[in-house]
């Protein structure tokens, strides 16, 4: 998508600057402008122009668009972010799409290795933020009583069945004999440090499975959705860890279980939003806010996972043998700010994160193009919304336009 209108503003320039320096512009113009018709016809084809601004601006802001300063949500818990990040599976091109899911794994496929996708999932441009992982997990007592493997043939970019021309990122859990074979992946964004996330998820399949959409630091900087397939479809669980306290006891308010308002199930497509600020987690769906949480809102830079499991236990529950179920993404939206060097905090000790505190990275230039990331007409395409006026340049530059176009016009009047 290249925005039309820029290479006009560019000529624009041109043709201005050749004729004479701003300043004399300004200066000459003064004693030009004399009837109010002028004046008025300024002001409309000034207002006309700056909205083809925030236009060309809108289509063409993407990933960290160089457009944007800053990122500002809306919603109950609205706050400005720093950083921008869209990953958009839906028109993944190419051989390497599958039209149909690949094989489940089998019983003796139980290492992990198996080859993964080829193709996207196989470029640079997502291995650069993103990595399919290939730990397991052995069966540990009662309450782990299935191995868990994941493997990256559970980690796939489909077509869709109706809409050919779609496509969208699916994990699979599948029930082998001996281990359930899982998916995750895992954000390479290592010095998260708040955010707000957006997933257009949808889960269905087997019961007995859980599927998470989560910040991961370790096992109590970590702020959960999570979705299990044998819950009703309109039932979803929102935490923050640690949600079990070392007596083995439920910690009161870590983990709320809650009903999507209708009609929300997450067997169908949803936007679940998680907004992590400090000292308070908010959560989403569908632009709907459900809840606020101040118990265990994590305070380290962490990173994005999303996985599906089920290690036959009570609370995952268990997947009858030869059963599958999948979460499929069709795009995950994120703004945030970060926090220490790329590779994330390092758990060895509080000491280094302090030290961390000094590098914090943070720009140089303060947020003055705001754009927002809720309510724009197509998610993952900030809009300009504000321009602070130090750095007015750009609507400046448009007033200068409509100046010199509308006195060249006024002069033929
Ligand atoms: C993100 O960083 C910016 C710039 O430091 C700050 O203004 C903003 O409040 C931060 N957002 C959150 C949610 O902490
Ligand atoms: C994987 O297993 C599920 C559940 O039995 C089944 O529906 C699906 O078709 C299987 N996939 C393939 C490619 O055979
Ligand atoms: C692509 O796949 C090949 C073969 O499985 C692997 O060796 C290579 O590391 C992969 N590249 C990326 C960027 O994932
Ligand atoms: C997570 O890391 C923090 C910082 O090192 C530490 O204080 C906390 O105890 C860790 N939590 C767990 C469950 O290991
Ligand atoms: C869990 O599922 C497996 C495979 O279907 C089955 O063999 C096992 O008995 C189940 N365990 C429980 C506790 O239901």
């Amino acid at each position: 998508m290249t925005p039309s209108l820029k290479p006009t503003h560019l000529s624009f320039t041109v043709v201005f600057f050749t004729v004479a320096s701003p300043q004399d512009w300004i200066l000459g113009s003064r004693q030009m402008i004399q009837s109010s018709r002028t004046i008025l016809f300024l002001f409309l084809l000034a207002i006309v122009l700056d909205k083809h601004a925030i236009q060309v601006s809108a289509r063409s802001l993407h990933d960290n668009s160089p457009d944007c300063d800053c990122y500002v949500t809306s919603g109950r818990s609205p706050a400005f972010f720093e950083y921008h990040r869209f990953y958009d599976f839906r028109d993944i091109a190419g051989d390497s799409v599958y039209d149909h899911e690949p094989a489940n794994v089998t019983n003796s496929q139980s290492n992990g290795d198996e080859p993964g996708q080829q193709g996207y999932l196989n470029s640079s441009t997502f291995a650069k933020d993103w990595k399919i992982q290939t730990w397991g997990h052995e069966r540990e007592g009662p309450d782990y009583p299935v191995t868990v493997q994941n493997s990256p043939q559970n980690v796939f970019i489909q077509r869709d069945l109706l809409e050919s021309s779609t496509s969208h990122l699916t994990l699979r859990a599948y029930r082998a004999e001996d281990f359930t074979s899982t998916a995750e992946l895992e954000g390479l964004q290592r010095n998260v440090l708040h955010a707000s996330v957006r997933f257009r998820a949808r889960v269905r399949g087997a019961t007995g499975v859980v599927a998470g959409m989560f910040t991961y630091l370790n096992d109590s900087q970590e702020s959960d959705i999570e979705i299990l397939t044998r819950d009703p479809p309109n039932h979803i669980r929102y935490t923050n860890q640690p949600s079990v306290g070392s007596d083995g006891y439920d910690v009161p308010g870590a983990s709320t279980e809650l009903d999507l308002p209708a009609p929300i199930v997450w067997s169908e497509w949803v936007t679940h939003r998680l907004d992590w600020r400090p000292q308070m987690s908010s959560w989403y769906a569908d632009g709907q806010w459900l809840l606020d949480k101040e118990y265990g809102v994590p305070y380290l830079p962490s990173y994005l996972v999303l996985n599906l499991w089920s290690n036959g236990g009570d609370w995952s529950g268990n997947m009858s043998l030869g059963s599958a179920a999948y979460l499929d993404i069709q795009w995950i939206d994120m703004v945030f700010n970060k926090s220490g060097p790329a590779d994330g905090y390092k758990l060895e000790g509080i000491d280094k994160f302090r030290r961390n505190v000094n590098f914090v990275a943070k720009r140089e230039s303060h947020c003055h193009r705001v754009c927002a990331v809720d309510d724009i007409p197509a998610a993952g395409f900030p809009v300009l919304v504000s321009q602070a006026a130090s750095t007015m340049r750009k609507t400046e530059w448009m007033s200068m336009y409509a100046l010199g176009l509308g006195l060249a016009l006024a002069s033929t009047f």
